[in-house]
């Protein structure tokens, strides 16, 4: 992605992951989803009393975009205060996925300044898609 989207996507995720709410992992997260329309929608990780109803910065970022009207993921920023940039779960991974090409470009961010350049085929070789329920005639 051009440098500037890709700074300010960044920057983006980089603000709103101050909101995070972390009182058990004190591990915030941001992230920052850009649609083709050209808005950026944002997330950050909100976890819970009961541990396994948390939720990571990539969901919430996805929830307020289709919350928006939108439905397809151009670029994607991550960020997080880690030695190395932080690596989206699993679950968020196929979750991304459910809304954007492989060829969809995602970096991965430090607070200090490091970036990984990836894609969200990168990030999820093998991906479950609708073509597997072809049988099924859901495909
Ligand atoms: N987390 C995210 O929000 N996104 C990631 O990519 C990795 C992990 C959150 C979940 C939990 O609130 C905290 O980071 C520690 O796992």
């Amino acid at each position: 992605m051009a440098d500037e989207m890709e700074q300010a996507l960044v920057e983006a995720a980089r603000a709103v992951r101050e909101n995070a709410y972390v009182p058990y992992s004190q591990f915030k997260v941001g992230a920052a989803i850009r649609t083709p329309s050209g808005a950026v929608h944002l997330g950050v990780n909100v976890e819970n009393v009961a541990y396994p109803e948390g939720t990571c910065a990539e969901a919430g970022a996805i929830a307020a975009m289709v919350a928006a009207g939108e439905g397809r993921i151009e670029a994607v920023a991550v960020i997080a205060d880690s030695p190395q940039p932080v690596s989206p779960c699993g679950g968020c991974r196929q979750k991304l996925a459910e809304f954007g090409e492989g060829s969809v470009p995602v970096v991965l961010a430090t607070t200090d300044g490091t970036l990984q350049r990836t894609t969200l085929a990168e990030l999820l070789p093998g991906v479950f898609s609708q073509a597997h329920m072809e049988r099924a005639g859901r495909g």
